[in-house]
């Protein structure tokens, strides 16, 4: 099957930090189909061998053993090709139609539109690619987040796209669903019958998904301080995960059956009142600290950040999934920049023993899916020491390393859903109407902030955030995982 990718915006931010080194990471493990050319279309004043000299200097920033040497890259280089033009004038898209309609051998099988620029020019860029002709069914299109920054925005951006593209050309990323606990994740529930019988509120007493990072704002200043952690972090990659938890077991493994399956959740969680952002929401802001044993700046020291800045770096909230499966058990989703780790994990606390025959000993089992830094599963038993004292029983956890286990084939998140689009899985990208329900279900927390003058707590940089956030789950008789 050949395929020509084009990446609109094939100078920016995205293009090489992440797309570039999936694409050769993807070509490094002879996954790209064969026949593929990879086409960067942007304003700068470039030819393909210009191209080629910016990418593999932008390379060597690459981590060591993701490096290309100097050969595979010039192997690489063969597939790349650039193209000068301006997004905003109509004739330029024809060029576009010309060099793909240019192909030894005749036109692609697949053609991939991956829109690598800023948000705002998504309805420009797909209403000019469709008066250009480049909309038809072999042609596909890739949306990368944030998209929009509310429900009327996101709305707009969605009537756009379907003005121009079917839904099934539409490939939304959230490249948390490409992370291979995520999918792994689907194998635990659906591929083994051991947890779905307790995987509901009778066993199970409360679900923690944080994604925590230690890094800041860094040099996305600007655009953070427009965003804030609700809209960059909670309303797709936190909410995409706890659909994945929560979910029904979907008929089939088809993209609409799972998909259908995440909506019915998103349209299950308990919406925000004014009264429940005050009792349920923490938000926080970092000052400066230390992380990982150096001194950091705090949020306003940060470039580009605008000293009035009233914006979120941290968000921790309690929600639940209004259904017979999850009726009162709480979801705990917490985010944040500079905290203490880079850390992403979903804590299932399973509840306790109904009736325990060692004194003084009950503790819960827990089950921890970690996404990063590892990415694994532990299972924490309580076991017998064997000291010759009945009672005396310790927490032991089984421990499975996922990037042991598989390393040979594990694949980035970014690697595997370009593969995706290329393969036309539409599995793992969020359809229209979930990205437009996780607006709904964030908007009334909007709202209140905006309407709120007290603004977010402060916390130092390398904590777990304010102290607020371990009073929201101490209320409910709970602690975050690291508290526990
Ligand atoms: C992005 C956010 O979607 O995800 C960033 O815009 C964040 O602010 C990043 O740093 C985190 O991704 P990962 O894969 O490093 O956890």
């Amino acid at each position: 099957m050949s395929f020509d990718l084009v990446i609109i915006g094939g100078t920016g931010d995205l293009a090489w930090r992440k797309l570039m080194p999936a694409l050769f990471q993807a070509f490094r493990h002879g996954k790209l189909p064969e026949g593929g050319r990879i086409l960067a279309v942007s304003r700068q004043d470039l030819s393909d061998a210009g191209y080629r000299g910016w990418v593999k200097e932008r390379f060597q920033e690459v981590e060591g053993a993701k490096r290309p040497s100097d050969d595979e890259f010039a192997r690489f280089a063969g597939l790349l090709h650039y193209l000068r033009l301006d997004l905003s004038r109509p004739a330029d898209y024809a060029q576009i139609r010309s060099w793909l309609a240019a192909r030894p051998g005749g036109a692609a099988d697949v053609v991939v539109m991956y829109l690598a620029t800023s948000p705002d020019l998504f309805p420009t860029v797909c209403a000019q690619l469709g008066a250009a002709g480049l909309n038809s069914d072999n042609i596909r299109v890739v949306l990368e987040k944030p998209l929009g920054r509310d429900l009327a925005s996101a709305q707009e951006i969605n009537r756009v796209v379907r003005s121009v593209f079917r839904e099934e050309q539409a490939f939304r990323i959230d490249h948390y669903l490409g992370k291979p606990s995520v999918q792994n994740l689907m194998a635990l529930r659906f591929g083994n019958a051991l947890f779905e019988p307790l995987w509901r509120r009778e066993s199970i007493a409360n679900i923690q998904i944080t994604l925590a990072e230690s890094i800041g704002v860094g040099t996305r200043g600007d655009f953070y301080s427009r965003t804030g952690a609700l809209r960059d972090m909670i309303q797709n990659h936190a909410l995409q995960l706890l659909t994945m938890v929560a979910m029904e077991p979907p008929s089939r493994n088809d993209a609409d059956a799972i998909r259908d399956e995440k909506l019915k959740v998103l349209r299950s969680l308990k919406p925000f009142s004014e009264d429940s952002v005050v009792r349920d929401v923490v938000r926080g802001q970092y000052r400066a600290g230390s992380v990982e044993g150096s001194r950091v700046a705090g949020y306003f020291e940060e470039d580009e950040v605008p000293a009035e800045s009233r914006t979120e770096t941290f968000v921790a909230l309690r929600t639940e999934v209004r259904n017979w499966r999850w009726a009162s058990v709480p979801f705990y989703l917490r985010t944040g920049k500079r905290l203490a780790a880079r850390d992403a994990q979903i804590v299932v606390n399973f509840r306790p023993t109904p009736h325990s025959i060692f004194p003084g000993v009950n503790q819960p089992n827990k089950l921890v899916i970690k996404l990063q830094p590892e990415d694994g599963l532990e299972l924490h038993l309580l076991a017998a020491k064997g000291t010759g004292q009945s009672e005396a029983l310790s927490s032991v956890s089984l421990d499975l390393d996922f990037d042991k286990a598989f390393a040979e084939n594990r694949v980035g998140a970014y690697e595997r859903l370009l593969l995706d689009v290329i393969a036309g899985r539409l599995n793992l990208f969020v359809r229209s109407d979930e990205q437009e329900e996780a607006w709904r279900w964030v908007e009334p927390i909007l709202d209140a902030w905006q309407a709120d003058d007290t603004g977010p707590r402060p916390y130092m940089a390398g904590t777990w955030g304010p102290a607020a956030a371990s009073a929201l789950v101490a209320r409910d008789g709970c602690a975050w995982s690291e508290e526990q």
